[in-house]
């Protein structure tokens, strides 16, 4: 089996779906169950972008420990030096640096010519390596560059000093065999690329992007970048629960494995699609109201005579508990601290205690207490942080 590194970025690319704005408690209450989950990498923000993207990701950095945090940066000084002001304090540590390579990106937007890109490339990669951190390298929009210059950028900031190649489909352009393909040839003509990891980042701008990053591991990939629930710019990331669980279903198919804790995927996806405000739509694979539904007459029967004439997956597996815990008036501490916990929060004994009398007082004028009751109640305890 093939360990795959996985990246989230849904604290980065995520919250650029148009509408999100996350806050500090929010960010980190997510990185906090990101860690969980058992993902390999973080992407925590984009410091250089605001104050309180800059402060949650300080946070971040500060407080979660089993997951290397990083950070977004523009080839600049300014924004690496703010990125780095920002994850300094990680335990694991790394400054992702990108800038695009494709000819429409640096003609029009950058305004620069392929050669002064290659030497701001080179230079601000060893300008963040020599702050002493991992970095990764990414060109925006590789997916659309051409690949002679791509392979001769990849060479030049590999010797600068990146550990990390990340190729992104910016734009979700390209195809499954495209993608392989350009994987394959990077491989093929850069040396020393076996010294780095290999990194995928698709967008499902066709509906390809799951496709297109499976296709990215099958030549090369060692790393694939993505977010919780696919939100993302325009149509949104490769959704890293489907990949996980694929992956996980097909490893008859699929020679690779990831660190992720399947079964917090719907915690998860709750946190994300609750602090978001993206709602994931009934039919999403894996994290969907409807994925473990059966409608039809003829299914229902099926799945009663054996679950697996119509459910490849066990609710179980992705952490869906068939049975649903209501909480009321009756209800106690215990059923209260498993409820949260299903939410994703992990409270110290005096937060809960305070939350429980919180819950204790709506429920003298709620009958039943909803999982946004809660919500309300928990980001009110936490906010003192
Ligand atoms: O889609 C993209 O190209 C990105 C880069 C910043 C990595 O998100
Ligand atoms: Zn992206």
């Amino acid at each position: 089996m093939t360990q795959i590194k996985i990246f989230d970025t849904t604290l980065r690319d995520g919250e650029q779906s148009p509408g999100v704005n996350l806050n500090q408690l929010e960010k980190l209450e997510i990185a906090k169950q990101l860690e969980r989950l058992g993902i390999d990498i973080m992407e925590a923000g984009f410091p250089a972008s605001s104050q309180g993207d800059f402060d949650a990701v300080k946070k971040i950095a500060e407080t979660v420990e089993n997951v290397t945090i990083t950070a977004l940066a523009r080839a600049n000084r300014k924004d690496i030096d703010r990125a780095w002001e920002a994850i300094k304090d990680a335990k694991k540590k790394r400054i992702h640096v990108f800038i695009a390579t494709s000819p429409i990106h640096m003609e029009y937007k950058l305004k620069k010519t392929p050669e002064e890109v290659m030497a701001t490339s080179v230079e601000m990669v060893q300008y963040a390596k020599a702050k002493g951190t991992d970095v990764e390298w990414s060109a925006e929009d590789a997916s659309r560059s051409e690949l002679p210059f791509l392979a001769k950028i990849i060479e030049k900031v590999i010797d600068a000093g990146a550990t990390v190649i990340n190729l992104p489909d910016t734009v979700g352009y390209t195809t499954p065999k495209e993608y392989g393909e350009m994987f394959r040839y990077i491989k093929a003509n850069v040396p020393n690329i076996e010294k780095v990891d290999l990194s995928c980042h698709c967008h499902d701008d066709l509906g390809m992007a799951i496709a297109n990053s499976i296709a990215a591991m099958q030549n090369g990939a060692t790393q694939i970048e993505g977010t919780i629930n696919g939100i993302g710019e325009r149509a949104g990331n490769a959704s890293l629960e489907e990949i996980a669980v694929a992956l996980k279903i097909r490893e008859d198919f699929y020679p690779y494995h990831t660190n992720m804790v399947l079964n917090e995927i719907k915690r998860t996806s709750d946190l994300v699609s609750k602090f978001t405000g993206m709602i994931v739509p009934g039919n999403k694979a894996i994290v969907g109201r409807n994925a473990f539904a059966h409608e039809s007459g003829i299914h229902q029967d099926g799945v009663l005579k054996h679950a697996q004439t119509y459910e490849i997956i066990t609710p179980e597996l992705v952490g869906i508990q068939s049975n649903n815990l209501v909480l009321g008036k009756h209800s106690g501490r215990h059923a209260f601290k498993d409820k949260i916990e299903q939410l994703g929060f992990e409270l110290t004994e005096e937060k809960l205690t305070e939350a429980f009398q919180a819950f204790k007082l709506l429920t003298d004028r709620k009958k039943e207490v909803t999982d946004d009751d809660l919500f309300v109640i928990l980001t009110d305890i936490q906010t003192d942080i």
